[in-house]
């Protein structure tokens, strides 16, 4: 598969389309890879051609047929056209047609038709010349972003020329609105996630068609026209009224401010105080039923004030830094209401930052999208883990023979759920173990020395992980945070860290009192006797939970 990629962006490789071509490439090779297809791409800039516009002398087709009489870096682009089995034309939108430059190469292709006229039947009204060349077989994509927040309607110049020039219906479009946004860091998230999309409409063009769904997707507006335009218009920094420039702070703010998305209004209006303190400037975001406001005096009373130098949330909002890492290095203070930085996402998706710092890839509804593919996710249970230590802990000390046996079924049934959950190492690990203490006591085992000792291996079990990359509990709650994104998460890893090591410690204790309980009377009842005190430690969890990153956001 030979392509040839004509990139006419006076821009080069700064072009926002080009990375929409980049990533249709990618997609392209991926398929013809897996085909074991050769993959070969020919590339050349427009800017840095030398193409001079055609004299219209047609001396082309009478004088020196099929040739040129201008001496240029055109006849290359001609030999790449004759190369190539694809051609890939990639520009933004000038003008409602291509940049001059491209239209100069565009004219200068005359040298490849014949004079003659004939009729165009694929486009109605007009002639045509025919092509000096057979071109049969070889395929045109239009790959193109534009300026204004929607490709439709814009295009009308673009499809006239490609229609008249290959056939109507016989080459691939990629129009993109909102073309600027794929040079902006802070919305990359978005625009990583459109360019997947991209991407998968090259794999799937090379294996005979962009899909249906691939097309809706790429149909889809990056944002909604207002906060597109009122992000856009905000982004020259220049006060819409008094015409005058804005302070750098207040422009960031003001952008934030704009990707507030009012769907996660929760009832109450929260201020949001942005506090740059190296330029000592504050800014606060009212978040409200109806949208966004940004008050400049300070008026309001704030809910959450943030405490960052400017470039610092600039840093993390471009993804240059996570947000968490930056909390965890101290590099920002957040006070009040933390809760905000917990559901970043939720109330401004992907304006710049958030405590869990993930780009290109985002959740909905257990479904991950990693550059624009869906995979359904299935999460992890820590019941799967626990039900095989109760049962055994429960029925064992009543019946050591029969609550071994059920113990046994029931490390035999938990596989079972793993068709619906995802099993994690620790799963397999209990179901082992309570088997192997189970076994034990089958074949003659003292309860009073197993079922302690089943204890202290589940201490030991949760103690351990602390030294591990991935403390156990980090396994099972990641679920409430984002996915396996919060395992890149400092902060989230730390409390994880420090609440599976209180668990490990309280499971190594009971293992103790049970030992010496086991020898009681109350031996029957120590399953219940040995759950009171995990369930104000599940309380104090769930505390801890909150209580411990508020902390280290508050700087302490
Ligand atoms: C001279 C000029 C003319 C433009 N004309 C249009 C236009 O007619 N319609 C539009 O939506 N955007 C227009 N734009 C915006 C570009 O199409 C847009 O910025 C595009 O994403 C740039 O792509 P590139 O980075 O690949 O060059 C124009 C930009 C320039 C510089």
């Amino acid at each position: 598969m030979k392509i040839f990629v004509i990139n006419g962006s006076p821009k080069g490789n700064r072009s926002n389309t080009y990375k929409l071509t980049q990533a249709f490439l990618a997609g392209m090779k991926e398929s013809a890879e897996n085909a074991k297809e050769d993959f070969e791409v020919e590339e050349i800039w427009v800017s840095r051609l030398e193409i001079r516009p055609c004299l219209g002398c047609f001396s082309c087709w009478d004088k020196t047929p099929g040739s040129c009489c201008i001496q240029d870096d055109m006849r290359e682009v001609i030999q790449k056209l004759l190369w190539a089995d694809i051609t890939i034309w990639s520009f933004p939108l000038y003008y409602y047609t291509v940049p001059g430059g491209l239209k100069n190469l565009i004219d200068r292709q005359l040298p490849m038709a014949l004079p003659f006229m004939v009729e165009n039947e694929d486009v109605s009204g007009n002639g045509s010349h025919p092509s000096r060349y057979d071109m049969s077989g070889k395929k045109t994509v239009v790959i193109s972003t534009c300026g204004f927040y929607t490709a439709e309607g814009n295009y009308d110049g673009i499809y006239s020329l490609f229609d008249h020039a290959y056939g109507r219906d016989n080459y691939t479009t990629i129009f993109c609105g909102q073309g600027e946004l794929f040079r902006v860091p802070d919305l990359s998230k978005r625009t990583n996630e459109y360019l997947g999309y991209v991407q998968n409409a090259g794999r799937e063009y090379v294996l005979g068609g962009i899909l249906p769904e691939t097309r809706a997707k790429l149909e889809e507006l990056l944002y909604p026209r207002e906060t597109f335009e009122t992000w856009a218009d905000l982004s020259w920094g220049i006060d819409k009224e008094k015409g005058e420039k804005e302070s750098d702070a207040l422009i960031f703010t003001r952008q934030m401010a704009v990707l507030y998305r009012k769907e996660s209004y929760s009832g109450k209006e929260q201020v949001l105080e942005m506090y740059y303190t190296d330029i000592d400037e504050c800014y606060q975001i009212v978040m409200g039923k109806e949208g966004s406001r940004v008050v400049t005096d300070g008026s309001e009373h704030a809910t959450t004030r943030i405490e960052t130098p400017l470039s610092v949330w600039r840093s993390i909002a471009a993804g240059e830094i996570r947000g968490d890492e930056a909390l965890m290095q101290k590099l920002y203070k957040v006070k009040g209401d933390f809760n905000l930085m917990l559901k970043w996402d939720e109330y401004f998706g992907d304006a710049g930052t958030n405590t869990n710092g993930n780009r290109g890839a985002s959740k909905t509804n257990g479904q991950k999208t990693v550059s624009g593919i869906h995979i359904p996710q299935r999460e992890t249970n820590m019941n799967i883990m626990l039900i095989p230590w109760i049962v055994f802990w429960v029925a064992a000390p009543i019946d050591s023979y029969l609550g071994s046996l059920i113990s046994i079924g029931v490390c035999a049934l938990v596989p079972l759920l793993f068709y619906q959950n995802k099993k994690t190492f620790y799963d397999i690990l209990s179901g082992a173990l309570i088997s192997g203490f189970s076994m034990a006591a089958l074949c003659g085992g003292s309860s009073r020395i197993l079922v302690p000792l089943s204890y202290l291996s589940f201490g030991i079990m949760w103690s351990a992980t602390c030294l591990v990359k991935i403390p156990l509990t980090a396994h099972y709650s990641m679920n409430s945070y984002n996915g396996e994104d919060a395992l890149l998460n400092p902060l989230f890893m730390k409390t994880n860290r420090i609440l599976t090591l209180l668990w490990g410690i309280l499971y190594l204790m009971t293992s103790v009192w049970t030992y010496l309980l086991m020898g009681t009377m109350v031996k029957p009842y120590i399953g219940a006797v040995n759950s009171v005190v995990p369930i104000f430690m599940g309380i104090f969890t769930v505390w801890f939970q909150k209580w411990y990153p508020r902390k280290v956001a508050m700087g302490e």
